[in-house]
Formats: C-alpha cells, structure tokens, sequence
C-alpha cells in the first residue's frame, strides 16, 4: 500500500487552485497543511478497498483524497488553542502557529468543503456514477459530522478534567477516529460498486483497526518521542485527557490492539480477492512507531 502515496500527494497537491487569488495566505495554509508529510493512511484505505472490488485507483482517487482533506481538516482544528493547543504537527509549526488562529481555522473549513468540491466534482461523478458518487459523499458527512468524527471531538473535549468509563472513552474514540477510517473503506467499495455485504464487511474492518488506531496514538503519546512522531507527547496528559492508557494502562491497552486486529484481519473473508495487503496494512498499523 506504500505504492499509493506519491500518487495520493500528486493527486492532492492537483486540487488546490493555483494562480493569483486574494486568498493567498488562506490557500498557502490550506496547501501547507495538506501536503505536509502525513501517513496518507485513510486514502490509502479507500484505493486499497476500491481496487479490491474490482474499482480501480483512478476513479477512487477524487474519493481518497476527499478523506485526507476532511482528515486535514480535522487536525488543523484538533491544534488549535481551543482544543488540544498543540504547536507542532507532521514535524512543522502547527498550521495555526504559522498562518495564525483566524486563517487556520477558515483554512479548516475550506479543505472541508474542497472535499465535497473534490468528490463531486464533473469528472469524478462521470466516472462512478452520480448514485455511487452520491452515496460515497453521504457515507464521508455522516461518518464525519455531529454524531460521527465531530462528535466524537466534542465528547473529547467535553470529558477534559474528569474521571469517564472505558465505555465513555471507546465512544469517543470511535466516533473522533474510527469513523472517518470507516468512511475512508466504505467509500472505497461503494464507488467501485461492491455489494452491501462487503460494504459491512469494510465497515467492521475498518472499525477495529480505527479503534486500534487511536488506541495506539494514545499509548504514543506517553511512549514516544516529539522527534518520531512529529508531534508534541504528553498532550493527552498535559490536557487531562481520557484515553485508553489513562484508564487501562499499556499492557491492556496492547492486548486490546492485538485483539481488535484480529477482528480486522477477520472481517476480510468476506471479500473474494486478496486481501492480504488489507491484513498486513492492519498489523503494520498495530505496531507503527508513529
Ligand atoms: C492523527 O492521525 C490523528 C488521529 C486520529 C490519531 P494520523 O496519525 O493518521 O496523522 P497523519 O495523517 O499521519 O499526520
Ligand atoms: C485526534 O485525536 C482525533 C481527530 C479527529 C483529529 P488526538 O487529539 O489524539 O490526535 P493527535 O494526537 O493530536 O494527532
Ligand atoms: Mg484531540
Ligand atoms: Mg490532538
Ligand atoms: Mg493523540
């Protein structure tokens, strides 16, 4: 799946207008955010369950890159001063440091709305068909909006200060993260026109490895280094957070991965095809360093 990256970054910096524009801090912080080096691992999801369904990467790119876009969007406002107040992402100055709160968060929502520009736009709908085109944008707002990734960042920030359940912080953590990396795999079955059954399939796959996801983001952030992640740590702990290590330590927490990457790498035999890359992409992701 690494293959994909250069050209999910080509494909990206492609949908940012270029030319002389009045807005040109705001597409500068739009462009800075975007393009900065991040894992690409929610568009690489969607081409890789696209082309699983006998989609192909082409067509799948304006859905890829509508994921990432959404996913940048998510991380400018994540940093900002009225959320977590983190100053460094992707190894540079946090977007608002740079471009300043104002810009940053416009910046935040244009890439949201570039998104949807980016899925439906002409080409794209002609290419998947405007039903598939149109259930694939569905599927990104709910997945993303007030009871799916926002919410889960409004339980986040609402939880701050305070002793939650487990169940509270799996809640959270699966609205604010697993549901956009099910939208990235759901997206990538249904424009390549993949059948109900392996559309759920995608979904509880991508549900596991997103819950793990932030599991594993979660022990980093008291494991790692700044330098590794480019990131700062001790955020979670700094903003008296509740996470999976705050309330279950390491070793359940890494039980818990192996667990749900299990679950991951099962939900797979509902596709016929070779899933093999979908199943080492989930381990890569359970034991990434950053
Ligand atoms: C960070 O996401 C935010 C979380 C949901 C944990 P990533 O770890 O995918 O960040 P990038 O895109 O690689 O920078
Ligand atoms: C981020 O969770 C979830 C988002 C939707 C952005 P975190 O706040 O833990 O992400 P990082 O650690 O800042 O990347
Ligand atoms: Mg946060
Ligand atoms: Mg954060
Ligand atoms: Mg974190």
């Amino acid at each position: 799946m690494k293959n994909y990256v250069a050209a999910i970054e080509a494909a990206l910096e492609g949908y940012i207008p270029t030319g002389n524009y009045k807005e040109q801090k705001l597409l500068d912080a739009v462009r800075y955010s975007l393009l900065l080096p991040g894992k690409r691992v929610r568009p690489s999801l969607t081409l890789s369950f696209a082309e699983l369904c006998g989609g192909t990467v082409e067509e799948a790119m304006p859905f890829a890159c509508a994921v990432e876009m959404v996913h940048a969007y998510s991380l400018i406002h994540d940093d900002m001063p009225c959320m977590d107040d983190d100053d460094y992402r992707r190894g540079k100055p946090a977007n608002h440091k740079v471009y300043g709160e104002d810009i940053a968060l416009l910046a935040g929502d244009a890439l949201q709305s570039m998104a949807y520009m980016t899925m439906l736009g002409n080409l794209s709908v002609a290419a998947v068909g405007g039903d598939r085109a149109a259930r694939a944008a569905r599927v990104l707002s709910e997945k993303s909006g007030v009871l799916g990734m926002v919410g889960g960042q409004t339980i986040d920030l609402s939880i701050e200060h305070r002793h939650v359940d487990i169940e509270t912080v799996q809640l959270m953590e699966e609205k604010k993260t697993a549901n956009l990396i099910e939208a990235a795999c759901m997206m990538g079955c249904i424009v390549a026109g993949a059948s109900e059954q392996q559309i759920g399939a995608a979904e509880r796959y991508a549900h596991a490895i997103g819950l793990a996801f932030q599991i594993v983001d979660d022990i980093l952030d008291v494991t790692s280094t700044a330098e590794e992640l480019g990131k700062p740590i001790g955020s979670d702990a700094d903003n008296e957070k509740n996470t999976f290590m705050s309330l279950l330590g390491i070793d359940r927490c890494r039980e818990l991965v192996g667990e749900l990457t299990e679950e991951a790498i099962k939900a797979l035999d509902a596709f016929d095809g070779d899933t093999s890359d979908l199943a080492d992409f989930a381990v890569r992701l359970a034991n990434r360093k950053k």
